[in-house]
């Protein structure tokens, strides 16, 4: 079974076609949304629409939150504020309902996928899990990997009962070991942080255990007009450039 991961979209039609395109060309059985499929980026309807043209699973993100119970925009800084303000303005009566019914994890093919911390956490970072308290999330992991998205950069903690290990990901192939557990970090498709533009995804192959980091190119620029002329701040297109966080939280 071979499974793409997306996380973060953000309403980033172009990445989200361009990373379509390449998932197309490859034998993947199964394709799976990490959450933040909506907010910052200009075309959130048109990425709803999308995802439901084709049937792709997704798990609720602090994005979707904000749709689900709008008290929780109080979580995000103004500027993510007014992103999604104008994100909600856009979206369908039925693209709502859909959101409503996302749930905060889903376990499939033995793997967890979650938007923020596993089990189940939506809004939690984690980079803000102290190492004790990863552990422990490790131990009682009943699946042996957890892919997450939310800080929209790339990484991999392992576990294998001794040592924890993180580190960084980068495009190309990483062979994982059956004997230790995991929490993978997808990066994002629409809003990248890890430094580079390219919109990113992952593959993985529930056989082989190997996973494949892709970074796909799109062009950011029409992206980042669409998301100035549609009243969005002029920030979040010019970090799709850089692929850099300016923003803590969001
Ligand atoms: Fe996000």
């Amino acid at each position: 079974m071979k499974i793409a991961v997306l996380s973060d979209i953000h309403g980033n039609l172009e990445a989200f076609q361009a990373v379509l395109g390449a998932i197309e060309h490859r034998r993947i059985d199964t394709v799976i949304c990490l959450g933040d499929n909506i907010g910052y980026g200009p075309d959130s309807q048109a990425v709803m629409d999308l995802l439901a043209e084709h049937k792709i699973a997704s798990v609720l993100g602090n994005h979707e939150m904000a749709v689900k119970n709008r008290a929780s925009l109080e979580w995000f800084n103004p500027m993510a504020q007014k992103a999604l303000e104008i994100t909600l303005a856009q979206l369908s009566g039925p693209a709502v309902a859909k959101i409503c019914q996302l749930s905060f994890f889903l376990v499939k093919h033995g793997l967890r996928f979650v938007h923020g911390v596993p089990p189940a956490n939506v809004f939690l970072y984690l980079f803000q899990v102290p190492e004790k308290k990863l552990i422990q999330k490790l131990d009682r992991l009943q699946e042996p990997i957890c892919f997450v998205g939310h800080t929209h950069d790339l990484g991999i903690i392992s576990w294998d009962g001794a040592c924890l290990a993180k580190d960084k990901l980068t495009p190309g192939i990483c062979q994982l070991d059956e004997n230790k557990k995991y929490i993978i970090n997808a990066g994002s498709v629409g809003q990248p942080r890890d430094g580079t533009p390219e919109a990113k995804f992952l593959e993985y192959d529930t056989q082989t255990r190997q996973l494949t980091v892709r970074a796909v190119d799109y062009p950011f620029t029409d992206t980042g007009k669409k998301i100035i002329a549609a009243g969005i701040p002029k920030m979040y297109a010019e970090k799709l450039a850089v692929g850099a966080d300016t923003v803590k939280r969001g």
